[in-house]
């Protein structure tokens, strides 16, 4: 899966809201942006998690102990008030991405690829996000970096390879054409991701620029 999708992971990583972000040059309200857009997001992908855990192909990556939407509403908590349900909104590109993730409701393996860019992607890459974000806002898993905090999963290292078994397992049990769709559903989620970070970006540049 990494291999087949990895230079769509380099776009990502490359792009200049993620570039910023890294650098602990993005403003606390952009990080907050972007921590508002994936609670819409992962609200979405659990929502049809919780609907496929017992299905046969996508229940094997469904783990309650991943699930994000708790964590997200402690950070959006300290990182909004109280009252943060009233002060965000999915933006465009987040309801194309939640629109489709809701469609893998009836594409389990679909699914599957929507499920392994994100909580992948969280538990590798995520983890440099959050030394800086702490860095940077001085947040704490307490609130506002909660997100990326898995300590409930014990070594990452060791639950990522476990996830990748179980994919590679999947992937051995998946004819061509569904291996394709997994692959192809992957790198359309990539893109996805990228046009929200790409509009929270426009916002984040038009503010600088005033
Ligand atoms: C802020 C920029 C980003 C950085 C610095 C970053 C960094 C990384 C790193 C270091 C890894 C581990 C690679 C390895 O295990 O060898 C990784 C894996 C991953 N990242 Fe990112 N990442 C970023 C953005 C993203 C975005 C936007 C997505 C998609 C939403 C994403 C999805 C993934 C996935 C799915 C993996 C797992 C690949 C695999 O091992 O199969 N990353 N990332």
């Amino acid at each position: 899966m990494k291999r087949a999708t990895w230079s769509a992971h380099e776009d990502a990583e490359q792009h200049g809201f993620s570039r910023a972000l890294l650098e602990g040059a993005l403003p606390r309200e952009s990080y907050a942006a972007m921590v508002a857009q994936h609670y819409f997001a992962y609200a979405a992908l659990e929502e049809v998690g919780r609907s496929l855990a017992a299905d046969p192909v996508a229940g094997r990556v469904v783990h309650p102990e991943l699930f994000r939407v708790p964590a997200l509403e402690r950070d959006l908590t300290a990182l909004y008030g109280a009252d943060w349900r009233e002060r965000i909104a999915p933006t465009a590109p987040t309801r194309a991405y939640t629109e489709r993730i809701e469609r893998t409701a009836e594409d389990p393996a679909g699914y599957v690829a929507h499920h392994y860019t994100r909580y992948l992607g969280d538990l590798s890459g995520g983890q440099f996000i959050r030394r800086v974000a702490e860095r940077a806002y001085g947040l704490d898993q307490r609130g506002g970096t909660a997100f990326y905090d898995f300590s409930a999963l014990g070594s990452l290292p060791r639950f990522k390879a476990r996830y990748r078994a179980q994919l590679d397992a999947l992937e051995l049990e998946l004819d061509a054409a569904a291996r394709e769709h997994v692959v192809d559903e992957t790198r359309l989620a990539y893109r996805l991701n990228m046009a929200v970070l790409a509009d929270l970006g426009a916002s984040f540049a038009a503010d600088a620029a005033v």
